[in-house]
């Protein structure tokens, strides 16, 4: 299958780029590198020892989508392009808004003018919002807290009527709970711009020495240790479950389909950040501070769906995705910059 992979480029398009090629899919990435480097392009070939042809493109201007379309004539689209820090979007919601919807607009109609009618969306459990069950299943409301969520939330609604509207359309929602950990050969990772905003790339940052202890938002919630549980996913596992929910796509009965990809299994920040030390051999000093606004005490995925129309399942560790974080972090200490 020849698969166009929209921010191919960044943490979770390059891991999915990796497994493409492993599997033995062809790939174009299409990327603007607004966060991410040019950089990972030739470190994925050197992973796989194949091809990957790259397009610098603005997905947000249709004309340029359209022609990118016309000539990489995939099969499919892989699209994980857009904005994805919270406080930005808080104090930026504009260009949020603007850059979520009309990538995915203009992408939409690049595809529907190319007749490729096959589509995996990059979603979140942020669309989930604050009182999901826990374990969250798939057919929960959906709601947001911010605006980098309402994004998602409305990206999802687009693609929802976009399927119902064209019975040729199938499209999977893949909705990620907290994606870590690294490519175990180090060469590629997560690379944040400025300071991190997830728990995990700034514990990294912590150990490797750029940051001077870690701020625990919170220990007072209902968990064991009052500190946040959240389901924290290997970067491989979450790449693998993008090949797999492609290939589904292709035998779906139903034109759009969505599916949590999560373990189920909830860690801490207190356990991470002790896993992260054993993984690293580094102290990671923290101190207690304020909840951060927002937050919810915990967040897990019911892995079911996904188990059963996928086939499909995490099969990493906690300390395995620190471990490989680690290697990355200590291999690249300052990314790939
Ligand atoms: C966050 C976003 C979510 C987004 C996801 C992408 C918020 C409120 N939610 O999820 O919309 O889809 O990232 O990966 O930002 N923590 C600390 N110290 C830190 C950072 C985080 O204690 O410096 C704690 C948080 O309070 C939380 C846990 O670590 O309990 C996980 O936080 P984070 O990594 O930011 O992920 P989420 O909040 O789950």
């Amino acid at each position: 299958m020849r698969v166009l992979v929209a921010g191919g480029a960044g943490y979770i398009g390059s891991h999915t780029v990796v497994r493409l090629l492993q599997h033995g899919d062809d790939v174009v990435i299409a990327d603007n590198f607004s966060n991410s480097s040019p950089l990972v392009v030739d470190r994925l070939r050197r992973i796989t020892g194949r091809p990957v042809k790259v397009e610098e493109i603005d997905l947000t201007d249709t004309a340029d989508t359209k022609a990118l379309m016309r000539n990489a004539k995939p099969d499919a689209v892989i699209h994980f392009a857009g904005l994805k820090a919270v406080g930005e979007s808080v104090t930026n919601p504009g260009s949020y808004y603007s850059v979520n919807l009309r990538s995915t607009l203009s992408l939409l109609a690049a595809m529907q003018e190319a007749g490729v009618y096959c589509l995996v969306f990059s979603s979140s459990a942020t669309v989930y919002g604050m009182n999901p069950p826990v374990p969250t299943p798939e057919d929960s409301p959906t709601s947001a807290t911010n605006p980098y969520g309402w994004t998602k939330v409305m990206g999802e609604q687009i693609l929802t009527d976009i399927a119902a509207s064209h019975p040729q359309w199938r499209i999977g929602l893949l909705r990620y709970f907290n994606p870590g950990g690294a490519h175990p050969c180090g060469a590629i990772g997560e690379d944040p711009l400025g300071v991190p905003n997830n728990v995990l790339p700034y514990i990294s940052q912590v150990a490797i020495g750029r940051r001077d202890y870690l701020s625990v938002f919170g220990d007072d919630y209902d968990t064991p240790d009052g500190t946040g549980v959240r389901d924290f996913i290997h970067v491989d596992d979450l790449a693998e479950g993008h090949v797999a929910a492609l290939h589904r796509l292709t035998t779906m009965p139903r034109s759009l389909d969505v599916w949590n990809l999560g373990t189920g299994r909830g860690t801490s920040v207190l356990e991470l950040r002790a896993a992260f030390e054993a993984a690293s051999g580094r102290p990671i000093p923290y101190r207690v501070t304020a909840r951060r606004p927002g937050d919810v005490a915990r967040s897990l995925a019911l892995v079911t769906k996904a188990e059963r129309e996928l086939g499909w399942r995490a099969q990493r560790g906690l300390l395995e995705m620190c471990q490989d974080a680690w290697r990355w972090q200590s291999q690249n200490p300052d990314g790939y910059r």
